[in-house]
């Protein structure tokens, strides 16, 4: 039996009795059978149950890139590491190898150097999904840089937000990028940012679409040229196993994004156990997860994981529509693709146009199907099951966060069974914990609660970059010695998971976390607006969309409401991104309010998905005759 690889149910029970009784003994065992370590640990796991600091692998020394790259050099050289297939499907796809990814990092890592970028700088990567971008991490983890990525579909406040709350030293960047028919610029977004960003000495651009920018001297350098001079040979940086290797932001119920910091070995390790386990990877599979290199997804499914396991691993740079609804089908049908890793909010949009666009494809290739990011309809299951797996490729619904750093709770293929809307069965290592409201431990099955994890994980966030009061406060204050996840999960009578939702303000839209309080704040500016408050309402594709409240100021009053409502997402769109656009905006006289001032949003997300017979009591409200109004004025469609 090999811990590693699970390949059976009785086999997972076992495996995961081991990594429950001794979870020391069991990540030893998988850290030192499968890695390269410069120097073993002296102590696999450090727990302080005071200060929430938990250490993993501490005092063994490595780089992740050795344990990415450098050790397939000796066994599979020419085999395709990164397979990229560009927007334009009359572009040819990029094969990758292993040896060539090897260069393409030493070089870019060299260029790094060469810019005064050294161990523990931060690095802001703010690229579209070409190869640059996997590159770009990999290279800052070669010299031990920090990388910080940001999703290119952030808009310039959001990204200098983020380049000032870690510092960043340098940007990455491209010119533009594609997006089916569209091209977008890049380069103008990052300027802007880059207005007040005392941090950055340094902007390397990687050219793409070709359109014409602005360069400011002895900041901005095209990469292309820099990369030609540049040597192959670049030793890796040799790290503490507790060293930064990333830091990632997602959003909170309040203030500012949450820059979760991910350390080296522990992280390493569990982002390859699990893709090795939860993808069943084989060595010719062609692996696609069909996610952003700006969210975890892509870091630990796209980057780490697969490339620690010598696996080909496909990236695509553009959007499921284009040319046509079914460019996912015929990239699978192309590449031979084995295992497709997506979203719920992909799969409902698809699901949603003729099934021509499917059924014109073969994808017999196809072994294994998953979904992140959000709780997946059954409808949206069934159809993903019937019609893209043909009942024969199993559905792994992976349960994580940016926080988790790797998928916690998953059906295992061929082992655990798969039932929809169900994420099964935590994964080896993993101690779920159900707690009612009064902070008590929910023990037994058929149990509803909220969804806390008892045992520190390798690749758990160490701590929030430069406020751990906060890391504390948001997961380690609701529940002593368990981390709270905000997700609330059912246990059914077998035991087996499913992910209900977010119980606090964070809304997932179309799989995109968003916290309420900064795009209330970003409304909030608009000068005819006094107060709001956004709630999530159910939509058909996005899975949630957003239902503004909004009151204005009497500036404001007698204004055209349709100009107002451009206006309000205009703002939403330069503050935060288009992602956090509302779908629906409701001006209101009141907000109805606790009689300490909070806003109700319960009562507020129960009118917006039209539940208004489940109000409950609203008597105890400061303003309960603000109910019945905004009852009235409710915008249905
Ligand atoms: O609410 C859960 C939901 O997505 C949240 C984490 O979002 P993020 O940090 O952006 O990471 C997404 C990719 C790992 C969780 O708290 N979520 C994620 N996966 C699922 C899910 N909800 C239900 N089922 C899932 N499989």
């Amino acid at each position: 039996m090999s811990n590693y690889h699970i390949k059976g149910l009785e086999e997972y029970f076992q495996v995961y009795r081991k990594s429950v009784d001794n979870p020391e003994q069991f990540w030893e065992e998988i850290a030192e059978e499968n890695f390269v370590w410069r120097k073993r640990w002296d102590e696999v796991l450090k727990w302080n149950k005071e200060s929430h600091k938990v250490k993993w692998f501490d005092g063994a020394k490595l780089n992740i890139t050795e344990n990415c790259i450098d050790r397939h050099l000796y066994t599979n050289p020419d085999k395709t590491a990164i397979l990229f297939e560009p927007n334009d499907p009359d572009e040819s796809a990029q094969h990758i190898t292993y040896k060539e990814l090897h260069e393409r990092v030493c070089k870019f890592a060299n260029v790094l150097k060469d810019k005064g970028v050294k161990k523990g700088d931060r690095v802001c990567i703010y690229l579209p999904m070409i190869p640059e971008l996997a590159i770009s991490l990999l290279a800052c983890a070669r010299i031990g840089a920090v990388h910080s990525v940001v999703f290119a579909g952030f808009s310039a406040t959001a990204l200098r937000t983020r380049i000032n709350d870690a510092s960043c030293k340098m940007v990455i960047t491209s010119d533009g990028s594609y997006r089916g028919a569209k091209t977008i610029d890049l380069k103008p977004i990052v300027d802007e940012a880059l207005l007040d960003t005392p941090s950055i000495t340094s902007v390397l651009v990687v050219k793409r679409i070709r359109s014409s920018v602005k360069m400011v001297a002895d900041r901005d350098y095209w990469l292309q040229p820099l990369l030609e001079q540049a040597s192959t040979d670049c030793p890796a940086t040799i790290m503490n196993a507790e060293d930064e290797l990333f830091i990632l932001y997602t959003s909170g119920s309040t203030g500012m994004p949450k820059g979760m910091v991910h350390t080296t070995g522990g992280y390493m390790v569990y982002a390859a156990y699990t893709f090795k386990n939860v993808f069943q990877y084989r060595d010719q599979d062609i692996y696609w997860c069909s996610a952003d290199i700006g969210w975890i997804t892509g870091h630990s499914y796209i980057v780490y994981g697969p490339l620690a396991n010598g696996a080909t691993t496909l990236m695509y740079e553009g959007v499921p529509t284009y040319p046509d609804w079914g460019r996912f089908w015929s990239i699978i049908e192309k590449h031979q693709v084995t295992q497709f890793y997506t979203a719920p909010t992909a799969i409902r949009a698809l699901a949603k146009e003729k099934l021509d666009f499917v059924e014109k494809y073969d994808l017999s290739s196809l072994k294994i199907l998953g979904t992140v990011g959000e709780p997946i309809n059954e409808e949206a299951w069934h159809w993903y099951n019937d019609n893209i797996g043909k009942k024969k490729s199993p559905i792994v619904d992976t349960w994580w966060q940016t926080e988790t750093g790797g998928i916690m709770i998953s059906p295992i293929p061929y082992a655990t069974p798969t039932i929809p809307t169900f994420a099964t069965l935590p994964l080896p290592g993993i101690q779920p914990a159900l707690m009612d409201e009064n902070g008590e431990e929910l023990k037994g099955n058929q149990v509803e609660g909220r969804l806390t994890i008892k045992h520190p994980w390798p690749s758990m966030a160490r701590t929030i970059w430069g406020n751990h009061k906060r890391y504390v406060e948001t997961y380690f204050s609701a529940y002593k010695d368990k981390y709270f996840t905000g997700d609330g999960a059912l246990r059914d009578a077998t035991g087996f998971y499913r992910i209900t939702g977010r119980v606090d303000d964070v809304i997932i839209v179309s799989g995109h976390n968003l916290g309420t309080a900064p795009i209330e704040d970003a409304i909030n500016e608009h000068p005819a607006v006094a107060e709001s408050a956004i709630v999530g309402f159910p939509h058909d594709i996005k899975g949630n969309a957003l239902y503004g409240y909004v009151i204005l100021k009497e500036t404001g009053e007698g204004r055209d409401h349709d100009n107002l409502r451009k206006e309000i997402n205009q703002i939403i769109t330069e503050r935060v991104g288009p992602i956090a656009k509302l779908d629906k905006i409701q001006f209101t006289e009141g907000l109805p309010k606790t009689r300490s001032g909070k806003i109700m949003r319960r009562i507020l997300r129960k009118i917006a998905s039209g539940e208004t017979s489940k109000l409950g009591d609203i008597s105890t409200l400061l303003n309960p005759e603000v109910v019945e109004k905004i009852i009235d004025n409710t915008i249905k469609s």
